[in-house]
């Protein structure tokens, strides 16, 4: 008897089945055929109305808010419209998408101008890369461009730098850049002259510098960057925007941010990062791996200190969003997730024969979105110490901190740390205090 129903019931759910796949067929047959005819507009007076077919819930909506954006909107002020229609646009695909019906919609209305026009009402933001020629940099540009740093409604201008000995590669560079034809990318300067380069420049990435090669640790590449970075920094001060942020990227990047800042009094300490963004997705990726978890999915994880070899990884506030807790082994954290971490860079320099670059270029990406769009996420950044969690004021040390959007952040500082985690905490801040002592003639 409960044989027969169970088996009644199967029937009934292929049943279903069936049908559902019948229905979509013909859907994907529909489809078809009204592609076909709207590919082939001008044989097909039907055409307009098969288009329908394959116009989905989402393309309507869109389509809703540009009529209202192009037939109301004279004054082409920043409207709620136009607002959802921007935050509608979360790739270069979803551009491409709203710009060609914006092209369609506008033609219908016979509305005058550029029709993508109202989407990028922002002004125009200028973004200065040193080393933009190099390994990192041909990674980080095309994304800077392609507007997935600053937002997909944020026009940029790139003024990228490097020494003159590099400026032919970074001509190559430049052409790439106007070939991928991104449309937010509307001026490229490439100089060597940091005049130029940082001229009102709204947002500085600071890459350009030597990596560390086996064998090294990246403070042996101190003295050699140090230089670079008070050099920028006393052009930063000169040329820039008072309110710009500059990310410092070259390693030893805290250190290095330190010296940047000493050099740039007019621009305030906190609008001036050191990146640790790539230690903390490491450190992400390696807890999702032992948890067999999602990385999106994990939160509360952050890395203190240097970017160094004496980083401080801490899992041990680790949660899932999803609620599930998770207990993290202390053993596995002091033995075997804080030092991959702390080595990461170096096994990739083992592995490759170079360092890290396209992780570094998402990192400064990461970075850079979330320090200027804003993040509920508590992500790690290099800031000015404040003195929470017991570290020394004047140095740039990793915390973990929550974005506000426009270049604020706080240091979030309710997380109890463990006793092991101070004491690691402690050595690392005791090595930033050594390599500001390194560099002190450079810091007066
Ligand atoms: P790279 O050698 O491929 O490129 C560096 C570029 O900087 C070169 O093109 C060089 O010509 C240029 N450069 C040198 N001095 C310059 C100056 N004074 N002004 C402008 N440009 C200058 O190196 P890369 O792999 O792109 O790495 C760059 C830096 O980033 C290194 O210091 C590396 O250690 C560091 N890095 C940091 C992190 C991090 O997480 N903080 C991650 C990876 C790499
Ligand atoms: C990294 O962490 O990958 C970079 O800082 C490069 C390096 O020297 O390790």
């Amino acid at each position: 008897m409960l044989l027969h129903r169970v088996s009644r019931g199967l029937s009934r759910v292929s049943q279903n089945i069936s049908r559902v796949h019948i229905g979509a067929l013909l859907v994907t047959e529909k489809k078809f055929y009204a592609q076909q005819a709207y590919a082939s507009k001008a044989d097909y007076p039907e055409a307009e109305k098969a288009q329908d077919w394959f116009v989905d819930e989402e393309e309507q909506e869109i389509q809703k808010l540009l009529r209202k954006i192009y037939s109301e909107n004279e004054n082409e002020g920043i409207t709620p419209e136009l607002r959802e229609l921007v935050n509608k646009v979360n790739s270069v695909k979803d551009l491409a998408r709203v710009s060609k019906l914006a092209v369609k919609i506008s033609s219908e209305l016979s509305v005058q101008g550029y029709p993508t026009g109202y989407m990028f009402k922002k002004p125009l933001v200028r973004v200065a890369v040193t080393g933009a020629a190099g390994n990192i940099g041909y990674s980080l540009l095309p994304r800077i461009a392609s507007g997935e740093m600053l937002g997909y409604d944020q026009p940029i201008a790139l003024h990228l730098i490097e020494v003159p000995q590099a400026e032919k590669a970074l001509e190559g560079v430049k052409m790439e850049l106007q070939d991928c034809a991104f449309p937010l990318l509307r001026e490229i300067i490439t100089t060597s002259d940091l005049k130029t380069g940082f001229k009102d420049v709204d947002y500085v990435i600071l890459v350009g510098g030597k990596p560390r090669t086996k064998g090294m640790e990246r403070k042996d590449l101190l003295l050699e960057n140090a230089k670079i970075f008070a050099e920028q920094g006393k052009a930063l001060n000169e040329y820039a925007k008072k309110t710009c942020l500059a990310l410092v990227v070259g390693n030893p990047a805290n250190t290095n941010a330190l010296i940047l800042s000493a050099h740039a009094p007019k621009i305030p300490k906190e609008n001036i990062s050191a990146l640790m963004r790539l230690d903390h997705d490491r450190a992400i990726a390696q807890l999702a791996k032992k948890l067999k978890a999602r990385v999106g999915d994990i939160k509360n994880v952050f890395v203190l200190g240097n970017h160094s070899s004496t980083q401080v990884p801490d899992a041990t506030h680790a949660q899932l969003k999803t609620g599930v807790k998770v207990s993290i082994p202390e053993d596995w954290m002091k033995n075997e997730f804080i030092p991959t971490v702390q080595q990461r860079g170096a096994a990739i320099i083992n592995a490759r024969g170079a360092s890290s670059a396209f992780s570094a270029a998402d990192a400064t990406i990461k970075h850079m979105r979330d320090w200027v769009l804003g993040s509920d996420e508590i992500v790690s950044m290099a800031v000015p110490s404040d003195g929470s969690y017991g570290v020394a004021p004047g140095v740039y040390c990793g915390y973990p901190v929550r974005c506000k959007g426009n270049g604020k952040y706080e240091i979030v500082k309710d997380f109890q740390l463990s006793d092991y985690v101070k004491q690691k905490l402690g050595e690392s801040v005791k090595e930033l205090l050594s390599e500001k002592n390194a560099v002190k003639s450079l810091l007066k």
